[in-house]
């Protein structure tokens, strides 16, 4: 029960590496607050939390929107009282990203592979708007869950951790199109800013930045062509994609006093794809 009489608010908790942190959280004892764009997804979520015993509230939230972020802190301290931990899960890997849409994301990664042989088009057909919905989503999104959610942990004194959710692409131009990998950069710097600024206040930031992970998010990967899926897979010398448990318990250690000395950090659980 390491995170017991936390309370712990998850944007993109209604599936994922969200919803992974939001019920391992709960299993440890934390009240959690489930936030998503996606409503149905966000209750189902809460839904499973209730039916194995722990305590969560869900609330809609888009991550691109103050306004929400704001409602999102409000229901936590109006529901349980407090906010001890964020994590913002919320992200898209492309613009018009919905989790579960295999369909569309099937669409778009097969356009994408087109790129592989020809990779100066992925920046000569780059529209800006599709730049800046994936920047506004992942970047913008982060700041403003971690703007509305630091204010009352700031006032209430008590510390607290914030989690947020970079990748392997902060760091590798190749684990992800420009607007994802830049959105991912800018994430781990965002959080090595805001640990800097929120130490005083005792609250700790740090970033998870996951390889690739077994989500709807991932899907599409097998789509590859056998000769470039198994150079994919060469490139994870565990060589399997991670699962999102195995990013829930790395938030959890975050997001725990077991992490006291840990501020403006990155983890990296990506089966050592950093080895090179
Ligand atoms: N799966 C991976 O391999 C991997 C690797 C590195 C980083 N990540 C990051 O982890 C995060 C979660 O991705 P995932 O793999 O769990 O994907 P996912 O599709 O399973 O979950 C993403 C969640 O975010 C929500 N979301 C999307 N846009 C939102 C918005 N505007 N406002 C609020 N919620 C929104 C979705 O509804 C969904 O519930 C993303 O930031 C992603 O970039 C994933």
């Amino acid at each position: 029960m390491r995170l017991e009489g936390k309370v712990a608010v998850v944007t993109g908790g209604g599936n994922g590496l969200g919803r992974a942190t939001a019920r391992r959280f709960a299993a440890e004892g934390a009240r959690v607050v489930v936030a998503d764009v996606i409503d149905d997804l966000a209750e189902e979520t809460s839904h499973m939390i209730a039916e194995s015993g722990g305590k969560a509230s869900f609330v809609h939230c888009d991550a691109v929107s103050a306004n929400d972020n704001h409602r999102m802190a409000a229901h936590a301290l109006e529901t349980y009282g407090a906010i001890d931990v964020l994590v913002t899960a919320a992200g898209v890997s492309h613009p018009g990203y919905k989790s579960g849409d295999q369909e569309a994301s099937t669409k778009w990664f097969t356009k994408r592979m087109e790129y592989l042989e020809q990779p100066a088009n992925e920046l000569l057909e780059l529209e800006l708007d599709d730049f800046r919905q994936v920047m506004a989503v992942n970047l913008d999104g982060t700041l403003l869950a971690a703007q509305a959610c630091a204010a009352p942990m700031v006032e209430a004194g008590n510390g607290g951790a914030i989690v947020t959710i970079a990748s392997i692409a902060a760091k590798h131009p190749d684990a992800g199109p420009i607007p994802y990998v830049c959105s991912k950069s800018a994430v781990w710097m965002l959080t090595k800013k805001l640990a800097r600024l929120l130490a005083p206040s005792g609250i700790r930031v740090n970033a998870i930045g996951p390889g690739y992970i077994d989500t709807h998010m991932t899907s599409m990967i097998e789509l590859l062509p056998e000769d470039r899926l198994t150079q994919f897979f060469s490139n994870i010398p565990m060589g399997r994609k991670g699962v999102p448990d195995e990013i829930a318990n790395t938030a959890l250690f975050l997001a725990s006093d077991e992490a006291s000395y840990f501020t403006g950090e990155i983890l990296h659980p990506d089966g050592g794809y950093f080895t090179e």
